[in-house]
């Protein structure tokens, strides 16, 4: 089967930079991203992208408006498309059965029905947002009963692994692409028309085919690898402090370990993002529904751990702060979850901005990347009142006018620029003493003592 034409559903931080790059690589594949956001597709179109990420201005640049569209006419391109990506969003189910841990469906039953309603003839339906095993066959049961005799389709699993930050290189040169499909005649070639699309530009040896479930499940178990290993690496970060050691060398000591590998074991204020958390709690449903509370227990702790980080580097500064932070300016310098994206989800900056505010402080945030309007709405949704918003919240443009007459500093995001401050004009600025909160762990600790900065830093003992 030949694909001349695409469709995704869904244009925001997968579906947008996934398919520019698809669009990039095969010029001779018409691409549309539908989504029914307006601002969204009209930012999409504009020169202000919605989404952040270094290098995606080119990629976009490259193709749209060749063979690369953006459009709020959802049902008129998924009907011509041959291939459909579902990238809508799957939020972690806040009420009813399952809230605060299942995977909230409704966009990818809403996406399903109205495929099913526009199609015509064959067409190969991937599932690209993280989903819960066996998605792939309520989507099938969806289509099959919602649509014209004519349309047959077969349904794969492609799993996004892209981090945010480095997404153009991560779908430049994959460590792998997985697909999971049926195993029968017409589920194998439709595997094959969407290895083929990949193949363009990553070796074949990259492209890894499974059945549906495998595919399915190895996205969460990835993630849920990866989010391990930081809460692995942060409980260890607690007893640095604790013993005098330093969460960096052992991290590099142990990372030397061939089996262990050096990476992503960063120690931080607590890991953010869409799909850790989210996925760790879908793993944890799963387990749960299929009788398995062992296996459930043990990934829960990992969220656990990263709770109680946010929660512990909170409690440090207030305590530092002769048990008081009421009335306290506090300069938070990042809000995004990591470097090199404006996404906010799930970010650390969040709840200990929050709980920050809870105790009266008077908190003052740069961040590169985020719109005040962002910090804001996030925080209300975290609970945080408007009044107090009004009257203890500021966000400023710059780090300095952030530390002017700051009782303390706290790094939340380890934007590079935050490596580089002049940190002779921030101590001038502060009020004595200078306390700092490196959660991150970016800073030269030894710069700061001698400068006179009283520092904390995730990790460091001693
Ligand atoms: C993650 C997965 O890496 C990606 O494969 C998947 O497709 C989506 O989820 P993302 O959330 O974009 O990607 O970013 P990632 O780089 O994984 O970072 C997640 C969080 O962990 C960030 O808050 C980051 O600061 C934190 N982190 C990461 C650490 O605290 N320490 C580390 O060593 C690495
Ligand atoms: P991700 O990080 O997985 O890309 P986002 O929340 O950034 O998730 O993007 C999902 C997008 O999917 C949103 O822009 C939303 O408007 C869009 N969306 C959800 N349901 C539908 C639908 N039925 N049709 C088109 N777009 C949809």
């Amino acid at each position: 089967m030949k694909i001349t034409s695409i469709c995704c559903l869904g244009a925001g931080y997968v579906g947008g930079p996934t398919m520019a790059m698809i669009a990039a690589k095969c010029p001779d594949i018409d691409v549309t991203v539908a989504d029914m956001n307006e601002a969204r597709i009209a930012a999409w179109n504009s020169d202000e992208l919605p989404v952040y990420e270094p290098g995606l201005d080119e990629v976009v640049a490259s193709a749209i408006g060749r063979n690369l569209h953006f459009t709020t006419e959802i049902r008129e391109s998924l009907a011509k498309a041959d291939l459909i990506f579902v990238s809508v969003g799957t939020p972690t189910k806040s009420y009813g059965i399952g809230a605060g841990r299942a995977a909230d469906l409704r966009y990818i039953e809403g996406a399903a029905r109205l495929i099913a309603e526009v199609s015509t003839g064959h067409k190969i339906i991937v599932e690209k947002s993280t989903i819960p095993v066996k998605t792939a066959s309520a989507i099938k049961t969806i289509l099959s009963a919602n649509s014209s005799e004519d349309a047959t389709f077969e349904v794969l699993s492609n799993p996004e692994f892209l981090a945010e930050g480095t997404a153009i290189e991560d779908l430049q040169e994959p460590d792998r692409i997985l697909i999971g499909g049926e195993i029968t005649v017409s589920g194998n070639a439709a595997v094959e028309a969407l290895a083929s699309i990949y193949s363009r530009w990553v070796p074949r040896e990259r492209i890894i085919t499974t059945n549906l479930w495998s595919s399915e499940l190895s996205k969460l178990v990835a993630n849920a690898f990866l989010a391990q290993r930081i809460s692995s690496i942060n409980s260890i970060s607690a007893l640095c402090e604790a013993t005098g050691a330093d969460v960096d060398e052992v991290a590099r000591a142990i990372g030397t370990d061939s089996r262990i590998g050096p990476k992503f074991l960063k120690a931080s204020v607590g890991f953010g993002g869409s799909c850790f958390q989210k996925d760790l709690l879908n793993l944890v449903y799963l387990c749960e529904s299929f009788g398995l509370p062992h296996v459930a227990e043990y990934w829960r702790q990992v969220v656990h751990l990263n709770d109680w980080q946010k929660t512990r580097f909170v409690e440090q500064i207030v305590r530092t702060l002769f048990n008081t932070v009421n009335g306290k300016r506090i300069a938070i310098l990042g809000f995004a979850f990591k470097k090199d994206t404006n996404d906010t989800r799930e970010s650390a900056a969040i709840q200990v901005c929050r709980d920050l505010l809870r105790e009266h402080a008077h908190v003052v945030v740069y961040d590169p990347q985020v719109s005040a309007e962002q910090m804001c709405s996030d925080l209300i949704a975290a609970g945080v009142s408007e009044a107090l918003l009004d009257s203890n919240f500021d966000v400023v443009d710059s780090p300095y006018t952030a530390a002017e007459h700051a009782h303390a500093l706290a790094t939340l995001t380890e934007w590079d620029e935050f490596r580089e401050l002049d940190l002779e004009q921030i101590h001038s600025l502060m009020l004595k003493p200078a306390f700092v909160f490196d959660g991150r762990a970016i800073l030269p600790l030894e710069k700061l003592k001698a400068l006179g900065f009283e520092p904390f830093m995730i990790g460091k003992g001693g």
